[in-house]
């Protein structure tokens, strides 16, 4: 019957107990794998040291410029952080939009760009000609030696710009300050969003320990016992390692969870075979799974009366921010088919709202809860690291899928619950972006910089 074969379908995507507990091993296993000496070049999760050695303490102080980019908006900062008994921050910035052919042009196009926007914020700020040391956010992995400086592995996410994997991006940002000769900024610190994150955080909460991203893209990070960090000399204290998870499942450890929709989605994009686990969590990838499902269905004359319409057929229909509605609880089925009705999916029924809900519903669960899985191995590794019966800490989530969606954190946090019962896990929702996390770690830079004069 038409109901068995929708079941069917919304089965191969739909994971058991058993299931999440494996993608959980898999991940721990990764993870050692990307922290060792041996097995660090052929290890999925690349676990990058980032030279990152303490969470805040309230003593950093400074003003700062920050840049932001990589997520869904390029965002240019000016934090100023007061310590003390007025212990405070505050930010100014402004967003810049990235167009598609500069994201995907030269190298050095990109970075004009970027300080084309630099000098536009210091002149909106009144501030031309100034000079601060500078905190650089930028959401790829990155292969760092030292705090300042970052060489692209590879762009995720849609990026491309041409000459810029293999190449340090403070390097580019520097090169193209001095080509525009108009001002000077000392790049102090390169720094994932994850870690950015990690650290706003941090700097209310200090059990924060570990930096969560599920927006366009995502990725964790999380402190690390240095003498696991193998690739940095030393064995005191704790690192914060950019775990780069989106890339797990890149060497198969996903294939038996990976459905034709996955397939599908990952031969479409801008980089086929990599990324996988981010392909199956993330707001860039999401709505396409979604609409694979549709397609199929459709095809199937399971939907929309069988006909295949051009709309449908059209790439990028379904952004996060429409999934997000769809399934929201509050919204009356009509309302859904308005959703519907405005994407151009016109000959839609009462049936077919229920079903795309249900389609919507099973892609961002399964997503949550892999998300989850993945997570539950983090704080597990970290409970295990210290030799504990049990764990209290918390998590600095960002990114718009978390923030929009209406079930994302609380089916993640059920997995949680189920797959690492020893860990007593706080979400805590960053307010600030990873723009302030990045002017602190900037602050103590600059301050042991100083104490070295
Ligand atoms: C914020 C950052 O922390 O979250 C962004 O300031 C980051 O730079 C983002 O990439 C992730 O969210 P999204 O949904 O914009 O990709
Ligand atoms: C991608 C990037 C990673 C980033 C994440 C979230 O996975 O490779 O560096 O943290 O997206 O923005």
């Amino acid at each position: 019957t038409q109901h068995a074969e929708r079941q069917r379908v919304l089965d191969s995507l739909r994971l058991s107990r058993e299931q999440l507990l494996e993608v959980k091993s898999r991940m721990m296993k990764e993870m050692c794998r990307g922290l060792s000496k041996e097995t660090h070049s052929s290890a999925t999760v690349r676990m990058l040291p980032t030279y990152v050695r303490a969470t805040p303490d309230g003593t950093e102080r400074g003003e700062y410029l920050t840049l932001d980019l990589g997520g869904t908006n390029f965002r240019v900062l000016l934090v100023r952080i007061r310590n003390g008994k007025r212990r405070s921050v505050e930010m100014h910035n402004k967003i810049y939009a990235i167009p598609q052919d500069i994201m995907q042009g030269t190298g050095e196009e990109l970075f004009d760009h970027i300080v084309h926007c630099i000098s536009d914020f210091l002149e909106y700020m009144g501030m031309k000609g100034a000079t601060l040391p500078l905190g650089f956010t930028f959401s790829f992995p990155c292969k760092q030696n030292q705090l300042d400086q970052g060489i692209l592995l590879k762009w995720t996410k849609g990026f491309k710009a041409s000459g810029c994997e293999g190449e340090d991006v403070a390097t580019l940002l520097k090169d193209a300050i001095h080509r525009r000769e108009e001002f000077d900024l000392d790049v102090i610190a390169v720094v994932n969003d994850t870690v950015g994150t990690m650290m706003t955080c941090g700097y209310e909460d200090p059990r924060c320990e570990v930096g969560l991203i599920v927006g366009t893209g995502t990725n964790a990070c999380y402190m690390e016992e240095m003498r696991n960090v193998e690739l940095v000399e030393g064995d005191d204290g704790l690192m914060c390692v950019n775990m780069e998870w989106g890339a797990f499942g890149d060497s198969g450890e996903l294939d038996d969870f990976l459905t034709d929709f996955d397939r599908a989605v990952d031969e479409r994009s801008t980089n086929p075979g990599k990324q996988m686990y981010e392909k199956m969590i993330s707001g860039m990838y999401l709505g396409e799974i979604v609409r694979n499902v549709l397609l199929d269905f459709t095809a199937k004359g399971l939907l929309f009366r069988g006909k295949l319409s051009e709309r449908l057929k059209t790439r990028g229909i379904f952004e996060t921010k429409f999934l997000s509605q769809i399934e929201s609880d509050r919204l009356a089925l009509r309302q859904v088919r308005a959703i519907l009705q405005h994407l151009g999916l016109t000959t839609s029924t009462c049936d077919d709202s229920i079903l795309v809900k249900e389609v919507c519903s099973v892609v961002s669960r399964r997503a949550a809860q892999l998300c989850g899985a993945g997570l539950a191995a983090v704080v597990d590794k970290i409970r295990l690291n210290r030799n504990l019966p049990h764990l209290k800490i918390t998590v600095g989530v960002d990114g718009t899928l978390y923030k929009l969606h209406p079930h994302f954190s609380t089916i993640m946090r059920e997995t949680l619950r189920e797959l690492a019962p020893e860990c007593d896990v706080t979400l805590l929702l960053s307010e600030d972006g990873s723009g302030k996390g990045a002017a602190l770690i900037t602050a103590v830079a600059c301050r042991m910089k100083d104490a070295q004069k």
